[in-house]
């Protein structure tokens, strides 16, 4: 059903699948304090990246509904998952239907746009979720900028799960850090730079680091989304317009208030209320 859309200024819609785009959430913030945010994490039906297309794209949909019916024009989708597989559907079918004027952004093409110049080989490695992975967005996207890199993905399975369940910085984690970084830089070991293509990703980077020879560059991508987000406001300064300015952050989770509050800290390094909502 078409949602009922306000025309007033609202905040900055932030949506992930769980607590993985709080990271981004962090950097935009930090570099665009003025503005007011609406954080909505889909904690219930997360994981995203091992499900299908169709599901991720229902899903995302009903996210950036509710978040336009809550009074954001603007959606940043910050997670790589939604980004790989309903970002684009969603801004040429589903928008013009919408509300023509909205506009919802993604995670990779603000991530790739800066890779041209960290890798002097040409060569590029991604981590992401298995959706991710094998919806081939991140060589689809650099290649249109930079058809002479030569990209490998490697899925990391459990990573997500290292960093739900607060086992980041256990030993019990270096096992699977090694596991998919040996794996990706055998693939290709003329590799020079490495994105963390998954949300959850930046808080594994010191084990991450630890594994990875230091000549390699690990590219996480808060801080590139933060500053290609305010590149678009300075750009499109109708959008601007409507988006409010009186640096709030309202959080809000599909799934239990308590277990949000406890597992957003460690992302956020702060104490925070959410309200719990359903999707539909
Ligand atoms: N936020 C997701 C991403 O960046 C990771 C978590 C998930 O699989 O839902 O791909």
């Amino acid at each position: 059903m078409k949602p009922n859309l306000s025309q007033a200024p609202g905040p900055i819609g932030v949506f992930d699948s769980g607590y993985g785009g709080l990271t981004i959430l962090s950097k935009i913030r930090e570099a665009l304090p003025q503005y007011d945010y609406i954080y909505l994490g889909d904690n219930a039906r997360a994981p995203y990246g091992t499900r299908s297309f169709e599901i991720v794209y229902e899903f995302t949909l009903q996210a950036v509904n509710k978040l336009f019916e809550m009074g954001c024009h603007l959606v940043i989708l910050a997670c790589n998952t939604a980004s790989a597989k309903a970002l684009r559907t969603i801004q040429m079918n589903d928008l013009p239907d919408i509300d023509p004027q909205r506009r919802v952004l993604g995670v990779i093409r603000p991530t790739v746009e800066c890779i041209g110049d960290m890798t002097h080989n040409r060569h590029v490695g991604v981590f992401a979720t298995a959706g991710t992975i094998k919806s081939e967005s991140y060589p689809l996207e650099i290649h249109k900028l930079f058809p002479d890199i030569h990209v490998s993905g490697e899925a990391c399975p459990m990573w997500v799960s290292l960093v739900e369940n607060n086992e980041a910085n256990d030993p019990g984690a270096d096992y699977f850090i090694k596991k998919y970084t040996d794996i990706l830089l055998e693939k290709d070991p003329l590799i020079d730079a490495i994105i963390l293509g998954c949300t959850h990703y930046p808080l594994l980077l010191p084990k991450i680091r630890q594994f990875v020879p230091s000549n390699i560059k690990v590219v996480s991508q808060g801080e590139y989304v933060a500053a290609s987000l305010k590149d678009y406001l300075y750009r499109h300064p109708e959008m601007a317009a409507k988006c409010t300015e009186g640096g709030e952050c309202t959080f809000y989770t599909t799934e239990a208030e308590e277990k949000f509050t406890e597992s957003a800290s460690t992302f956020l390094n702060e104490r925070i209320s959410v309200k719990r909502i359903t999707l539909e």
